[in-house]
């Protein structure tokens, strides 16, 4: 799909179909809206008037305009009331007109990429919502469809038209970063898609490799005997049950300009979590795939913060393996050395996230960042606790915690906060280790976090359990229905905003 950006006036422009706005209860048109209707001698107001369109949110009506103007269809789409809107609200309804017309097999549309004379959103706040929700909006995973795949529907340009000469560069940077942040949202989709047997550890580091040398990174992955001499005992307990080795993959995102702030970027990647040992029941188990949510929003995370040529040195760390049981499979009660040099008592092999992650929070430590922020698909029980649309979000500093809170409410990606007060280090006390890797029902997503606390040493940290919003089971406004992306845009969206210590 091509989004292209020129100047003109939707009333005069040719395409397929052409997008207007309409909110809720008000009297007047949208001034786009305004000016098509009455090129269209009025086929907007009158479809207004006899009540079959409201501008209810999200409600669609497609008018044909019967050469009354060159676009040959309007479609009009309801924002909702004035006094609910946002930009997250515009983002879906950018997304839910373009899926219309796509399911209407309409290949190219056009529309203005802001709302004239609504002055609560910045025109370029605009411009990269309206991208984003197309994109968004639009995804498919087909990869593995391979009959009749003439009955994809698919849009293939998209004409952003504003009469608005003298800021149409304003408009084209958003339009650029809208595209990048994007792409990259759909990197990692395709990624948490994807089987796991189309994405064990060694295919994900080659797939970083790729993204490595396609954006100018500096690129890494250690092998089994790299891992053994640095003493990652736990990521190599988690893998020793399956037949794929572990990979640990490191990614650099380095300017050459000097005394950039460093900023690790940490991804859970469990390709597949069977539970090993302590083995899930098999209900659901294959979505287990998706326990790699981290990692490809890493990886997602750094090639868009090179495209967008962000002023940081930032570095993703990837530990990536199987969870598998078999006859060489770590087991419940082994006692692990970890990279840090602590001990840990498994009790469950399948609180494998927080080993794996033990190992990179230490690892972490040797770039000296300013910030570790880790995601993980870790616990059930945040699923529990927020439900499926959000994020849990733990740390030890406030101020890089009300950044990620900032970045949230820009990019709608909801994150709330759960403590990390200190008596919940009981639950985690081992009688024979230095910790155990399970604290009890109770509190599940916080003793996790405890768990990962341990591990990250003074730097200033946030832990982000992604195990709800990972998979979306129903089709949300932008979110099509499966791997949803997320971390992507709020993490970016952080990394933007960037600025000095914390
Ligand atoms: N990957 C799971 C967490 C998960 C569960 C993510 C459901 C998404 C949906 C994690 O490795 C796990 O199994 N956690 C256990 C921890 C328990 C053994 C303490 C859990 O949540 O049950
Ligand atoms: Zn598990
Ligand atoms: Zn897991």
């Amino acid at each position: 799909m091509k989004i292209t950006l020129q100047r003109g006036r939707l009333e005069t422009f040719t395409s397929e179909s052409a997008v207007a706005f309409h909110f809720e209860g008000d009297e007047k048109l949208q001034r786009d809206t305004a000016a098509m209707d009455r090129a269209s001698g009025g086929l907007i107001s009158e479809i207004i008037q006899s009540g079959d369109f409201k501008g209810e949110l999200y409600q669609p009506s497609l008018i044909y305009t019967k050469e009354t103007i060159p676009a040959k269809r309007i479609l009009l789409m309801g924002l909702g009331k004035r006094s609910d809107f946002n930009v997250d609200k515009w983002r879906g309804g950018a997304s839910r007109a373009a899926q219309f017309l796509r399911d209407k097999g309409v290949k190219e549309f056009s529309l203005c990429p802001y709302l004239r004379g609504e002055r609560k959103i910045s025109l370029e706040d605009f411009s990269q919502g309206l991208v984003e929700g197309i994109y968004l909006g639009l995804y498919q995973f087909t990869e593995f469809k391979t009959e009749e795949r003439d009955k994809i529907k698919e849009v293939e340009q998209v004409h952003l038209v504003t009469p608005d000469e003298k800021r149409i560069s304003h408009i084209q940077k958003a339009v650029d970063t809208a595209e990048i942040i994007s792409k990259a949202v759909y990197l990692t989709r395709d990624l948490v898609s994807r089987p796991a047997n189309r994405k064990t550890p060694s295919m994900l580091a080659q797939i970083a490799e790729d993204v490595a040398k396609n954006n100018g990174l500096r690129w890494k992955t250690l092998n089994l005997d790299e891992m053994k001499k640095l003493g990652m005992e736990t990521l190599l307990a988690v893998a020793a049950g399956s037949r794929e080795p572990a990979t640990f993959i490191i990614l650099e995102y380095k300017p050459p300009t000097s005394g950039l702030d460093t900023v690790v970027v940490i991804g859970k990647a469990i390709t597949f979590d069977s539970g090993g040992l302590s083995l899930k029941p098999s209900e659901n188990m294959d979505k287990m795939k998706h326990d790699m949510g981290g990692g490809a929003a890493a990886i997602g995370i750094i090639q868009a913060a090179s495209q967008l040529k962000l002023p940081l040195h930032l570095t993703a760390l990837i530990p990536a393996t199987e969870n598998l049981p078999s006859g060489s499979a770590y087991r419940p009660g082994d006692i692990l050395k970890s990279l840090s040099g602590k001990t840990i008592e498994v009790i469950s092999t399948d609180a494998e996230g927080r080993l794996i992650l033990a190992d990179a929070l230490a690892y972490a430590q040797r770039f000296k960042p300013k910030a570790i922020i880790d995601l993980a698909t870790l616990t059930g029980a945040c699923i529990i606790a927020l439900g499926e649309n959000v994020t849990g979000m733990m740390g030890n500093d406030d101020e890089l915690k009300a950044r990620v809170g900032r970045a949230a409410d820009r990019t709608g990606e909801k994150v709330w906060e759960l403590p990390l007060w200190e008596e919940y280090e009981e639950q985690i006390k081992s009688e024979i280790a230095d910790i155990k890797n399970v604290g009890g029902r109770p509190a599940g997503t916080i003793t996790a976090g405890t768990f990962l606390k341990k591990f990250v040493g003074e730097y200033p940290w946030v832990h982000l359990d992604i195990a709800g919003p990972v998979w979306a089971d129903k089709d949300k406004p932008y979110i099509p229905k499966g791997a949803t992306g997320v971390g992507v845009r709020l993490v970016v969206q952080l990394l933007r905003e960037w600025k000095g210590n914390l």
